[in-house]
């Protein structure tokens, strides 16, 4: 398991090996993205430098300008040399002018390429990663990978990079032409880094420190929020508004006051920065003044000293703040790189063997299992069920029932031993013959945007609208379809074509039959169901087990009196293992669970 699976996301836990290794990562990553678009990177960089470079002359033409062509304007009224400069000027300043419109551009292309190419490798990667990785990443958190960590990527990419790049270009070409023009005022400037250094330096680590408190606490009112609204049942059931409205008003509060740090340190950074650049230059005039006085220094050099070391501290700003956008971005690279190389548990098999005509035998051979490798649920488990069997799994809530269930799935692996499908391991079985074999019904039956007949047709997506009715017909589901607004085709998330937990487990059934899978898994998937109904279903079960194996967890008794075979599970071991009837006569676990439940029936 790679470091984001199940550990919390701050950082400051990590060793310095495991930091290293995220860091690591990040880059890979990075590396991974950029690689596909160097070309373009290359021709962003060569626009970048020419059009920085044109945008330098600026001052130093005014210079010329100033102390050669307006005095031989001025005493031989010629204009020549004036046009000329002031021709120059004009020239430099639009081409400089049309490449950063390119520039603007070629790098938007960049990081929309860069954006794309991430966001299309999270869905895609967190869709793949087995079930273990999403019952342990919240859904808050995948959430945020796709959203507000995507945006920070953004962020940086779009302003922050753009602004450093730029901004140190210019200022290095800003320095050389100063030094060029009147290398005494650039002394004078390089002096003027220290003051700075330290200054940038303070706020960087400052900075890093309200950021990195200012992006945990903002995790913390996310998750805060998703969680409320998505137990937003559990939250009005138990009257739970209060406790939650005072713990988000305590976060949000929190929030507010990292924030006002932040805007504290701005309120420093930026009088400092004035400050060294009023002083800087003040001292360039100064110094210029008095060698213009003795003749030493051009009123146009000196002119054009003083705009360079203006427009030297003027990116300044924007590169402090790309600091900031640098670190949220590292942290969501971060976090999203550890998304990215985490691997699934159950990952494919490398050499699929070729299962087209499954029957539907399957086994537990000697299977030791633990969610994520801890207590052990099943120990040295075998089990044999022959092709066409009809089990009914019965046992108290633990027993390991669902694992089996997730097993056979194969939603997990074992620690020890093999599942298998026909004498194949299902670690083997290409994932497209695995999912058309074997087919799990749950309680929690999904249903996804669209139709009533998209949602069954989910099991089967070429079937046509006779085989979709067939399907729903068979499992008694036809006639509340048939009574919403529009049929099969009404949209089950507009109004009408809301359903009740009972109907869209009607629906998951029509679904699963029409998919005719080998192996048939339904884990309590009648649950929701009311006695009328699921004697409907039943009816209907008989017929379509018929021809299948099946696994039947039912905590309703009377649906095994359709099995061929019971099992009874306690502890993660079959206890009991007969038919019904012979169960039922017995005297063992099962035959006091039945008596039992036969008294709640009188
Ligand atoms: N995702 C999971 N991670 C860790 N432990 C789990 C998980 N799901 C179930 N368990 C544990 O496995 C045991 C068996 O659970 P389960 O198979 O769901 O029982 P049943 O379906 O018979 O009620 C329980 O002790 C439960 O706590
Ligand atoms: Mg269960």
């Amino acid at each position: 398991m790679t470091l984001t699976g199940t550990q919390g996301e701050d950082r400051s836990n990590y060793t310095r090996e495991e930091s290293r290794a995220i860091r690591q990562r990040s880059l890979r990553l990075l590396g991974s993205l950029i690689s596909p678009l160097r070309a373009r990177i290359a021709l962003a960089a060569v626009v970048l430098v020419v059009s920085t470079a044109l945008q330098v002359a600026g001052p130093i033409l005014i210079g010329v300008a100033i102390d050669k062509a307006l005095p031989v304007l001025l005493e031989q009224n010629d204009w020549m040399p004036a046009l000329v400069v002031s021709g120059v000027y004009l020239l430099a300043g639009a081409t400089a002018a049309a490449l950063i419109g390119w520039y603007v551009v070629v790098a938007a292309r960049i990081t929309q390429a860069v954006l794309l190419d991430l966001r299309k490798r999270i869905f895609l990667h967190t869709q793949r990663l087995s079930l273990e990785f999403h019952e342990s990443y919240t859904s808050g958190r995948i959430i945020s990978r796709q959203t507000s960590d995507l945006d920070s990527i953004r962020e940086l990419l779009d302003g922050g990079l753009n602004n450093l790049v730029s901004g140190v270009l210019f200022g290095i070409f800003t320095f050389i032409a100063l030094m060029v023009a009147d290398w005494q005022s650039g002394m004078i400037l390089l002096v003027a880094g220290i003051p700075l250094a330290f200054l940038m330096r303070w706020f960087y680590k400052r900075s890093q420190l309200v950021y990195r408190e200012s992006r945990v606490i903002s995790a913390k009112v996310i998750v805060q929020f998703v969680e409320t609204m998505t137990g937003i049942r559990a939250v009005k059931s138990f009257r739970k508004e209060p406790r939650n409205d005072e713990t988000f008003q305590k976060l949000a509060g929190d929030y507010r006051d990292v924030n006002r740090r932040s805007m504290v340190l701005f309120g420093t950074f930026e009088p400092g920065l004035m400050a060294v650049a009023a002083l800087t230059t003040t001292f360039v005039v100064l110094w210029g003044g008095i060698r213009v006085s003795t003749g030493a220094l051009g009123v146009g050099v000196l002119l054009s000293a003083v705009l360079y070391v203006r427009n030297f501290f003027a990116p300044m700003q924007e590169i402090a703040m790309f600091l900031n956008s640098y670190q949220s971005a590292t942290a969501a690279l971060e976090k999203v790189s550890g998304v990215l190389e985490e691997v699934p548990t159950v990952p494919d098999p490398a050499k699929p063997v070729d299962l087209w005509e499954s029957r539907g035998g399957i086994r537990f051979d000697e299977v030791t299992f633990g969610y994520n490798g801890e207590k052990t649920i099943l120990p040295n488990f075998s089990l044999d069920i022959p092709a066409g069997q009809t089990i009914a799994l019965v046992g108290t809530t633990g027993a390991g029932k669902s694992t089996l269930a997730k097993l056979v799935s194969r939603f997990y692996d074992p620690t020890k031993g093999k599942v298998t499908l026909d004498g194949v391991d299902l670690r083997m079985l290409h994932p497209k013959d695995l999912r058309r074999a074997i087919v799990m019904v749950t309680q929690e039956a999904y249903l996804f945007s669209g139709t009533v007949a998209d949602n069954i047709a989910l099991g089967k997506p070429d079937a046509t609208l006779d085989e979709i009715r067939a399907a729903a017909r068979a499992v008694g589901a036809d006639e509340f379809i048939e009574s919403l607004p529009d049929g099969y085709a009404t949209d089950v998330n507009k109004r009408g074509g809301r359903v009740s937990a009972g109907q869209r487990q009607l629906i998951s059934f029509a679904r699963a039959f029409l998919a005719d899978p080998a192996v048939l898994i339904l884990d309590e998937a009648t649950a929701s169901l009311d006695i009328p109904s699921e004697r409907l279903i039943q009816d209907a079960l008989q017929t379509l087990l018929a021809d299948r194996t099946a696994i039947i967890i039912a905590h309703r008794l009377s649906t095994v009196a359709i099995a061929d075979r019971v099992l009874v599970m306690e502890h993660g071991r079959i206890i009991e293992d007969d038919t019904p009837a012979a169960l039922i006569g017995g005297t063992g676990k099962f035959a006091q669970l039945h008596a039992a439940w036969q008294e709640t029936l009188v």
